[in-house]
């Protein structure tokens, strides 16, 4: 048995037996829905600096930048829909296997692919304000250009955590409360490089499994790594715990 389906089997068990498993996501969650994702070598931030696009401070005095950038990434966004982890992420909450997933992504497809407990630590690209007078805009409005129509100033932005901004405190709270209380946390497709959510699978108390296409560093001590796509090894997950049930 490859050394994979082992550690798959071994996962799903774990799975079964757990009162509590909580989900986090970041960016290789995506990637096979044809999203880039941040650090890989296609990453986008292997061409730009995100100082200059995605912070508070590109946001104040490099608004049209600031303004293409996420005008780029929703176009994309609007040809994208969730692949097939997604979808066993869902299967698996609607068999009462997941309570809970936290996402650092953006792109709303967990919701897409009908998750319902989902919890998005970095926001939703998606939800577009006006940072000047707050009122909410539509995507639509926002891809026709930057000025709000309540003010008629040049402020619309998307509803993500910039770099230099804190995260959403609702969103925050239940992932630091959930992930310590969980009996299984499996980290799928990050990193773990952005504080603070790169302290989150430090905090939990029962076993931690990372799912990654690239190892994490040795710091995470976790109960078990998975090296694999998140597509491939959700869906042989899936078909793993029904074997078991
Ligand atoms: N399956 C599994 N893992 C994958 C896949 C895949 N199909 N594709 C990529 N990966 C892995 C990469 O090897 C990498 O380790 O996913 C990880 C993605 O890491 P990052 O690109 O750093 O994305 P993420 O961890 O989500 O970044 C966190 O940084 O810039 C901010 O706000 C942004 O939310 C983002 C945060």
């Amino acid at each position: 048995m490859s050394l994979v389906i082992k550690e798959i089997t071994a996962l799903a068990k774990l799975i079964i037996k757990s009162d509590n498993t909580i989900i986090l996501t970041g960016a290789g969650m995506d990637t096979e829905s044809n999203i880039p994702d941040f650090r890989s070598k296609s990453g986008w931030w292997k061409n730009v600096d995100p100082m200059t696009l995605a912070s508070i401070n590109a946001l104040k005095n490099n608004y049209n930048l600031f303004y293409e950038f996420y005008k780029e990434r929703i176009k994309l966004l609007e040809q994208v829909e969730p692949h097939k982890g997604h979808l066993a992420l869902k299967e698996l909450e609607d068999m009462g296997f997941v309570d809970a997933i936290i996402t650092q992504n953006v792109s709303n497809l967990h919701s897409l692919a009908g998750n319902k407990n989902i919890y998005e630590v970095h926001g939703n690209i998606r939800e577009i304000y006006c940072k000047n007078c707050h009122s909410i805009a539509s995507v639509k409005q926002f891809l026709a250009g930057p000025s709000c129509i309540k003010c008629k100033t040049n402020s619309l932005r998307p509803n993500v955590v910039l770099f230099g901004e804190s995260l959403p405190k609702n969103a925050l709270d239940f992932a630091i409360e959930s992930i310590s209380q969980s009996d299984l946390l499996i980290v799928i497709g990050t990193s773990l490089s952005v504080h603070p959510i790169n302290q989150l699978p430090l905090l939990a108390t029962g076993k931690v499994v990372y799912i990654n296409l690239e190892p994490a560093d040795q710091t995470y001590n976790f109960y078990l790594t998975i090296e694999g796509t998140a597509g491939d090894v959700l869906t042989s997950l899936v078909h793993k715990v029904k074997q078991h049930i």
